[in-house]
């Protein structure tokens, strides 16, 4: 067990983009592989790839792949430039909150553009060159902020986080679980408590189980236990990543980040962000201008759940067989509950919604929250350490200069 036992989370292989299907972890462990931007888009959407440095490294993957694919029959360089304008746009609109995605497109677009000298076949070899990179980037960034992090923990740590902001939620290694990664190494870690993370659990679906490949000591609770733990002193620092960072230190992440800051703040525990420079968006002053997207209501009215059958007897297994003979089968259930079975290898797989709040229920459903910066401590990113006041930290550090906000 290791953090090196951890898997990719998506890259470039033989002109396509493979990724690990995360909308299924940890019960099943698919890879997608992406013939198309589109099917790219389709895997950030259903969250199959996600968590902000993720998205930016598939936004980046999901234009090369088009300059391959499509784009590989424009002939003009100003028509595959305005074509790429549109996919960057189409591919940034998948998600609106990380800002990533859009800093992935436009890093993209602007390479396309200060590559104007070679021919476009050269260039089309470029652009996937430019993709791998930032993936390889994210990587060397996410280790940057492990070790400016753990810097800020003490020994015997019992630190909180919130989400996945691992490995899984980045082209490797991770920001929140990259900085208790690094401190784990140093031996300064007693343990992490594992929020669940509702409505789609990636707390208890994919922190606990990165934790558990890495071999850290860690427990699961639900969203609601985290008060209590805090006030029985069993927290000593609360790690989350971020999805967009305004120029004042407000932090947009997933939804229940901002409850978890305030009961820092009350019991006097030091709430840390991790992010690369790259979630950190200047060009909004505050985070009453981040839009947060709203999510399809089914994730709060039930749960959504995969796994693998494995047959007991033969008769269940002809029993199975002969279900899904003609493809996936379809159990017709009351209430709107869905479950849908089909072959798996020599196996059967299940997929399924079940429904817990009563049909026809009204929902609000937003996937982030904005945590004002006063109850943020502090702002780790690849650069250094931010810290209060923001405008002037995150401006310092973002422009490469920041060192001196270290000591803020
Ligand atoms: O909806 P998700 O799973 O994409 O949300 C992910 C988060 O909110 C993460 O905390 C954030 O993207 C930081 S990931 C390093």
């Amino acid at each position: 067990m290791a953090v090196s036992d951890i898997p990719r989370t998506i890259w470039w292989e033989d002109g396509k983009v493979v990724l690990i299907d995360q909308s299924r972890l940890p019960l099943v462990g698919d890879l997608l592989a992406c013939n198309t931007y589109e099917g790219v888009c389709t895997a950030i959407s259903g969250m199959a790839v996600r968590g902000a440095p993720a998205l930016g490294v598939a936004a980046a993957l999901a234009i090369a792949l088009w300059a391959v694919t499509d784009g590989a029959d424009i002939e003009d360089y100003e028509k595959f430039l305005a074509r790429l304008d549109e996919v960057a746009a189409e591919i940034a609109a998948t998600r609106p909150t990380a800002v990533n995605l859009s800093w992935g497109a436009e890093r993209m677009k602007a390479f396309a553009r200060d590559n104007a000298d070679v021919s476009l076949e050269e260039l089309r070899s470029l652009i996937v060159q430019e993709a791998q990179a930032i993936a390889a980037e994210d990587e060397e960034r996410n280790r940057a902020i492990g070790v400016h992090g753990a810097e800020l923990l003490e020994e015997g740590s019992l630190v909180l986080t919130h989400c996945n902001a691992g490995s899984l939620a980045t082209a490797y290694y991770g920001t929140a679980l990259g900085v208790i990664f690094a401190a784990a190494e140093q031996g300064k870690i007693a343990g992490v408590w594992v929020d669940e993370t509702r409505p789609v659990l990636q707390g208890a679906r994919l922190t606990a189980w990165e934790l558990r490949t890495a071999g850290i000591t860690h427990r699961l609770i639900t969203d609601n236990m985290a008060a209590s733990v805090m006030r029985q002193g069993l927290v000593h620092a609360v790690i989350v990543g971020a999805d967009r960072i305004a120029a004042n230190g407000d932090v947009a992440n997933k939804i229940g980040t901002y409850g978890l800051a305030v009961l820092a703040k009350e019991h006097g525990i030091p709430f840390y962000v991790a992010a690369p420079t790259s979630t950190v968006d200047l060009t909004l002053e505050s985070g009453d201008d981040i839009t947060i997207e709203e999510r399809d209501p089914r994730e709060v009215t039930g749960f959504t759940v995969s796994g693998i059958i494995e047959p007991q007897s033969t008769r269940e297994s002809n029993a199975l067989d002969a279900l899904t003979r003609q493809g996936s089968y379809s159990m017709g259930m009351k209430k709107g509950h869905q479950l849908e079975i089909a072959r798996k290898g020599g196996g059967f797989q299940f997929d399924g919604w079940f429904r817990i709040a009563p049909p026809g229920v009204e929902v609000y459903n937003p996937a982030f929250d904005v945590t004002p910066a006063e109850y943020v401590s502090a702002i780790i990113t690849e650069r250094g350490v931010a810290r209060a006041s923001y405008k002037e930290s995150l401006a310092g550090l973002c422009s490469g200069s920041g060192a001196i906000h270290e000591l803020g």
